[in-house]
């Protein structure tokens, strides 16, 4: 299932996700990973509130339930290559043009945002392996 879904990610991605990859930092997959997850669902307080951040927004409603894509890309496949400044700043500013809408007013997201990042980077880590998460006792 996790195979298929990145490669069903790739696929919508195309060449830009190949671009990116080119560029992607080497020392980005030296770094910790910004969560801490047990048995693929169970996660660390922060990473519990950047579930709430996205469920709140309602990212789903274009990037998908499971962060597959839909209107909006994979962010399963995006954040493979997308640094977090990157990150940060798209959902700051948004894309506006390109269909992708502006958090900096969002409170949920911008008090958030490094909770959010971290929840989105253990899907797309393939760490956490389901979307709905819960909190470790
Ligand atoms: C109204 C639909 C919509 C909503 C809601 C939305 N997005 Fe997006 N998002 C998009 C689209 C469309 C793009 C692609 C923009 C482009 O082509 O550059 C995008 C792009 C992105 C990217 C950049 C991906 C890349 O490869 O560069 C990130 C990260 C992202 N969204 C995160 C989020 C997060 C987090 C939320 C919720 C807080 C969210 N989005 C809510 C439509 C949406």
């Amino acid at each position: 299932m996790k195979i298929r879904l990145s490669t069903l990610g790739l696929l919508l991605l195309g060449g830009a996700t190949q671009a990116q990859a080119q560029a992607a930092p080497d020392a980005a997959a030296s770094a910790p990973p910004p969560y801490t997850v047990q048995d693929g669902y169970k996660v660390d307080t922060e990473t519990m509130k950047g579930f709430r951040a996205w469920r709140a927004a309602a990212c789903d409603r274009c990037h998908g339930a499971n962060q597959e894509g839909m209107v909006g890309p994979s962010l399963v496949a995006a954040l493979k290559t997308l640094t977090k400044e990157e990150f940060v700043k798209v959902v700051t500013n948004g894309r506006l043009e390109k269909g992708m809408q502006s958090f900096g007013n969002s409170p949920v997201v911008m008090n958030n945002m490094d909770q959010l990042y971290a929840y989105l980077k253990g899907r797309s880590d393939g760490a956490i392996t389901r979307a709905k998460v819960e909190e470790i006792k």
